[in-house]
């Protein structure tokens, strides 16, 4: 038996925080068996590394040094959570994931898509997300909203064009594969975005109970 996997994706001050709670709760209503968990992150260990991917240096992080930390923190996640729930039957409900690495790693730093794969495929095998809901917004809302939580993270520091590459990235990927991505319209007030979501929410109580 395997579970469902869910991932949300978009830039910050989308709302994946609120939202994802929001799916939770829908979904345990329901009798659904959910683990909700996010990246960087998910494990103690993987918090840890976490810590290290969003403090603000004095010295600048390699490029290559963030992205394998990301995928350090994902094998980790994907041990000690992330396989075993879905083993489980669990749907698991995950704030980022892969599509992040290509996103802002990819986007955002301009590292080779193909250096992304190549260790997608070492760390996950097969292992895909199932359905990815992109909460998508303009940059500066987004940023506006981030900056309104307080202080700014290594990657909340970067500048406004670095999140338009990330987002450009997204739509693109959410465009190469309308199989698996949906998109949220994360200007919506909440409770709008909360009724789109429940669509979604139809959709992924009839896929995991069919699994
Ligand atoms: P958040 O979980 O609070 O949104 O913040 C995590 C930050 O890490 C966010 O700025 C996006 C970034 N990130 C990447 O750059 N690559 C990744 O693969 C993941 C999962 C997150």
């Amino acid at each position: 038996m395997r579970g469902l996997f869910i991932t949300l994706e978009g830039p910050e001050g989308a709302g994946k925080t609120t939202n994802r709670a929001y799916l939770a709760e829908q979904l345990q209503a329901q009798g659904f068996r959910v683990t909700l968990t996010r990246e960087p992150g998910g494990t103690a260990l993987a918090e840890q590394i976490r810590e290290i991917l969003l403090a603000p240096h004095d010295e600048p992080m390699a490029v290559d040094t963030e992205l394998l930390l990301m995928f350090a923190a994902r094998a980790q996640h994907l041990a000690q959570v992330i396989v075993p729930a879905l083993a489980e039957g669990h749907i698991v409900i995950c704030d980022r994931f892969t599509d992040a690495t290509y996103a802002y790693q990819g986007g955002g730093r301009g590292l080779d898509c193909s250096r992304i794969a190549v260790l997608e495929h070492f760390v996950q095998g097969d292992l895909r997300p199932d359905l990815t809901l992109l909460f998508d917004l303009p940059v500066a809302a987004g940023l506006a909203r981030a900056a309104a939580r307080g202080q700014l993270d290594r990657f909340e520091q970067e500048q406004q064009n670095f999140f338009e590459a990330v987002r450009q990235a997204y739509l693109q990927r959410a465009k190469n594969d309308p199989e698996r991505f949906r998109l949220v319209d994360a200007q919506l007030s909440l409770p709008e975005v909360q009724k789109s979501l429940d669509i979604y929410l139809k959709e992924i109580m009839e896929r995991a109970g069919e699994h």
